[in-house]
C-alpha cells in the first residue's frame, strides 16, 4: 500500500524564497518539511512507499531523497558520521516520483500517481502540514478497518466565513473513536458522508467540517479521477470525485484537531512551525529560547 503526497506547486505564498527552490523543501529545525510528511505518510501500518507527485522544475525534492555516496563519504572523512547519518538516513526512505507538469488540480496531481497503486486503497497527504505524532492517518486507518475498508478522510470545525476555502462534507455522527466518546464536531467523532462539496459559499455549506488534507481512499477513485471535470476555480477536484464515489460506496470522516498538526502553507505559519518544532525538541529549546530572547518581546 501507497501514499501519495502532491508536491508539484509553485510555492507562491513563499515568493521570492522559493524562486529557485521547491518550498517542500524549506526547513523546521533542520528538516525539509517533506520529510516530515513522508515520515508520516509511511506511519500507518502496510504502507511501503510514498509517491511524491511532483513537477520536473524540482528536480531538487529528487535530489534531496537519493544517495550522494560522494557526499556521505565526505562528512565521514571529517569526522561527521552523525551529519552522514542523517544524510543518509533521508535518502533510504522509500520515496519514488511520478509527474504533474500542468496545475490542474488536486484531483489531477493524484489521479498522475494512478498506475503506482496497484489497484490498492491508498493515502494522500497535502504536503503544507504535518502531524509530529504521525497518529493522524492511524487513526483514519482504524475507523477504515472498522468499516470493511472504507474511505475516510480527516475533518475538522471552521468558522462559518471560512468554509469557501475548503472542502466540506455533509453527513450525520455514527459513533467516535474506540477509546473516545466523542460526538458532534469533537475530536473523535466519526462521521458517515452523505455529501461533499468543494469551497461552497457560505449560505451552501452542508456542515462546518472541512476536509484537513489527509485521506484513506478507496482504488475507485483513480478510476473516477479518470473522467473527472474541472470543478471550483477551473480545476480537476479530488472532492468531486469523492462526491461521485459516494453513490457506489461507504465513506467516513474522522473529526480531528488540525492543531494536532503543524502548518507550514505560509510564512508565518512556517514560523510558528519552527518556534512550535524547537519549543519540543530537548536538543534545541535552550538555544531556541536564548537566541529568540535576543530582541523579542512576546505579547
Ligand atoms: C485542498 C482541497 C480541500 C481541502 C484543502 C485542505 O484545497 O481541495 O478540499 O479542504 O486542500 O487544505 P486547496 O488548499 O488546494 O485549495
Amino acid at each position: 500500500m501507497k501514499s501519495i503526497i502532491p508536491a508539484a506547486g509553485l510555492g507562491t505564498r513563499f515568493l521570492p524564497a522559493t524562486k529557485c527552490g521547491p518550498k517542500e523543501l524549506l526547513p523546521v529545525l533542520d528538516k525539509p518539511v517533506i520529510q516530515y510528511v513522508v515520515e508520516e505518510a509511511l506511519e500507518p501500518k502496510g504502507v511501503d512507499g510514498v509517491v511524491i507527485v511532483n513537477s520536473h522544475d524540482k528536480p531538487q525534492i529528487e535530489k534531496y531523497f537519493a544517495h550522494d555516496e560522494e557526499f556521505e563519504q565526505m562528512l565521514r572523512s571529517r569526522g561527521k558520521d552523525d551529519l552522514a547519518d542523517k544524510v543518509c538516513e533521508a535518502a533510504s526512505l522509500p520515496v519514488s516520483f511520478v509527474y504533474q507538469d500542468e496545475p490542474k488540480g488536486l484531483g489531477h496531481a493524484v489521479y498522475c500517481a494512478a498506475s503506482e497503486m496497484d489497484g490498492d486503497p491508498f493515502f494522500v497527504l497535502l504536503g503544507d502540514y504535518f502531524v509530529p505524532d504521525r497518529q493522524m492517518c492511524v487513526n483514519m486507518a482504524k475507523v477504515s478497518a472498522a468499516h470493511n475498508g472504507a474511505s475516510v478522510i480527516a475533518v475538522a470545525p471552521v468558522p462559518a466565513d471560512q468554509v469557501s476555502r475548503y472542502g466540506i462534507i455533509a453527513g450525520s455522527c455514527v459513533e467516535s473513536l474506540p477509546g473516545t466518546t466523542a460526538c458532534d464536531e469533537e475530536e473523535g467523532a466519526v462521521w458517515k458522508v452523505t455529501g461533499l462539496v468543494e469551497k461552497p459559499k457560505p449560505e451552501e455549506a452542508p456542515s462546518h467540517l472541512f476536509i484537513v488534507g489527509r485521506y484513506l481512499l478507496s482504488p475507485r477513485i483513480m478510476d473516477l479521477l479518470a473522467d473527472q471535470g474541472t470543478g471550483a476555480g477551473g480545476e480537476i477536484q479530488l472532492t468531486d470525485a469523492m462526491e461521485r464515489l459516494l453513490k457506489e460506496e461507504e465513506m467516513y470522516a474522522l473529526v480531528v484537531d488540525p492543531d494536532q498538526g503543524c502548518d507550514t502553507g505560509t510564512p508565518a505559519a512556517w514560523a510558528a512551525t519552527n518556534a512550535r518544532m524547537a519549543l519540543a525538541d530537548p536538543t534545541q529549546v535552550e538555544a531556541f529560547k536564548e537566541a529568540l530572547g535576543k530582541g523579542v518581546r512576546l505579547g
